[in-house]
C-alpha cells in the first residue's frame, strides 16, 4: 500500500512509539509489597540463597546457592516456571560443580550464556553454556578475576557483571566496607579481568557489606545505572541501600541509604515473614549483559528467613519477591514484569545525510545519534535503551 508522505511518517511514529515510550523514574523513596516465602529447600538442604534471575522464553529462570544440613555450600537451579506462585513446585536441580553466589546473563555480542560465581578455582570464575536451563550443561570453569580485595576477611565475594557498549565491568564486595570495580573492553569478554580493581564505594563495614548488584535503568533520557548493596542494620537485620551513576566507569551517588528509608528492608518491604531483605536480584527486563531493569515494573527477588539457624551458614533462607508500590513518571499499567525488548525497524530507505549501512554490533539509533540507521543484511536495528540501538 502506498501512503502519502505524512501518513508514512505518522505510521513510522506509531511503530516507533513503543520503543520510545515514556519511562518511569526511580522513586526517591521506596515502598514495596511482598510475597511470603515462595519455595522450600528440597530434602537435605536448609537454605536457598543468593538468587540470580533472567527472563527466559517468557518464563522465570533462577539459579541460587544452597546449603545442606552439614557444612557445605552448593548451587542449583529451578526448573522453568511461568508464575511466581509455581516456584514452590518447580524442580530444584543440584549442580555437580558448585557455582556459589551466581550471576547469570546472556552475553549478546557472542550469543553465549555466562554464569559467574565465587569460590571456584580462582577468586571469581565463570562458565558458559548454550542451554542455561541445564544446571549441569556448563563448560569447564574459566578465570574471571584473580586479584584480591584488600581488607576483606574472606577475600573478594559476591561478584556481578554489567556491560555498556564498549566495556564489561565486574563489581564485587568484600564484607569490608568497600565495593570494588574492574573493567575490560567488551570485545575481550568472556575473559579474565586480571588482578586490578578500583574501590568505587567505601564506608562502615556494616553499611557497605556485600551482595552488590548493578543495573541499567531503562526508559531514561540519559544513561542511568542503579547499584544496590546489602547492609547490616542496627539489630543485625539485612537491608539494601541504593546508589546511582550516569556512567559505569564513574562515581556513585547515595540514593536510598538509611536503614529507616532504605532501598529495601524491614522499614519498607511490607514483608511480615522475614526481618531480612537479603542477597538477590532485581527482575530484569531482558537477560542481556546490560542488566536492564524497568522502573515501571520494579521487583526484587530476595532471600528472607522466618526464624534463625544455629550459625549464619544454617540460616533458613528462602526466596521472596518484592513489588514496588506506585512507580512514577510513566505508563505503569501494572503490566507484565517481562517487558520484551522492542525491535524498532528502521525505514526501508535511508534518510538523506546519513547514508551507508551499519555492520553487525554497530550503533544504528538512539538519542543524540545522527549516523546511519540501516543495518547490513541480515541484521536488524534493535532497540536496547533510549540512547542506544544496535545492529543484531
Ligand atoms: C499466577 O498465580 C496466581 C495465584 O495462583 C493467580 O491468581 C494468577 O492468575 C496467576 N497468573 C498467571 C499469569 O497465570
Ligand atoms: C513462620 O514460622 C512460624 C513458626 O515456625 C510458623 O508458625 C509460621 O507459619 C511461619 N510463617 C511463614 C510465613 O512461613
Amino acid at each position: 500500500m502506498r501512503l502519502p508522505q505524512t501518513e508514512v511518517s505518522l505510521a513510522l511514529l506509531a511503530l516507533a512509539a513503543p520503543a520510545v515510550r515514556a519511562g518511569c523514574s526511580l522513586p526517591s523513596s521506596y515502598k514495596w509489597t511482598s510475597t511470603g516465602p515462595l519455595a522450600t529447600p528440597k530434602s537435605g538442604w536448609v537454605s536457598l540463597k543468593d538468587f540470580t534471575h533472567v527472563p527466559y522464553q517468557g518464563k522465570h529462570l533462577v539459579y541460587a546457592t544452597d546449603h545442606d544440613t552439614g557444612s557445605s555450600y552448593g548451587s542449583m537451579n529451578f526448573g522453568l516456571f511461568s508464575n511466581w506462585s509455581d516456584m514452590a513446585s518447580a524442580s530444584q536441580n543440584a549442580m555437580s560443580q558448585a557455582a556459589v553466589a551466581p550471576t547469570l546473563f546472556y552475553f549478546e555480542p557472542k550469543s553465549i550464556w555466562v554464569l559467574a560465581y565465587q569460590w571456584g578455582p580462582t577468586a571469581f570464575s565463570y562458565r558458559t553454556s548454550t542451554d542455561p536451563t541445564n544446571a549441569n550443561g556448563w563448560s569447564a570453569a574459566q578465570p574471571l578475576f584473580t586479584g584480591t580485595a584488600e581488607g576483606a576477611p574472606y577475600g573478594p565475594i559476591d561478584q556481578t557483571l554489567i556491560g555498556d557498549s564498549t566495556n564489561m565491568y565486574l563489581f564485587f564486595a568484600g564484607d569490608d566496607g568497600k565495593i570494588y570495580r574492574s573493567s575490560m573492553p567488551i570485545d575481550n569478554f568472556p575473559g579474565n579481568f586480571g588482578t586490578e580493581s578500583t574501590v568505587v564505594l567505601s564506608g562502615a563495614t556494616n553499611d557497605i557489606f556485600e551482595a552488590v548488584q548493578v543495573y541499567t535503568v531503562t526508559g531514561q533520557s540519559s544513561p542511568q545505572y542503579l547499584m544496590i548493596v546489602e547492609s547490616i542494620g542496627s539489630s543485625g537485620d539485612r537491608y539494601f541501600r541504593s546508589y546511582t551513576a550516569s556512567s559505569l566507569s564513574g562515581s556513585w551517588s547515595p540514593q536510598a541509604t538509611s536503614e529507616s528509608a532504605p532501598f529495601a528492608g524491614k522499614a519498607n518491604s511490607g514483608a511480615t515473614w522475614t526481618p531480612d531483605i537479603s542477597h538477590g536480584d532485581l527482575i530484569r527486563s531482558s537477560a542481556d549483559q546490560t542488566m536492564p531493569i524497568d522502573p515501571c515494573n520494579l521487583q526484587l527477588l530476595y532471600q528472607g528467613r522466618n526464624g534463625s539457624g544455629s550459625t549464619y551458614d544454617l540460616q533458613p533462607y528462602r526466596p521472596g519477591l518484592l513489588t514496588l508500590v506506585g512507580a512514577t513518571g510513566g505508563n505503569n499499567g501494572g503490566g507484565s514484569s517481562s517487558t520484551p525488548t522492542t525491535t524498532a525497524t528502521p525505514p526501508a530507505t535511508s534518510t538523506p545525510g546519513n547514508g551507508g549501512t551499519v555492520a553487525h554490533w554497530g550503533q544504528c539509533g538512539g538519542s543524540g545519534y545522527s549516523g546511519p540507521t540501516v543495518c547490513e543484511s541480515p541484521y536488524t536495528c534493535t532497540y536496547q535503551n533510549p540512547w542506544y540501538s544496535q545492529c543484531l
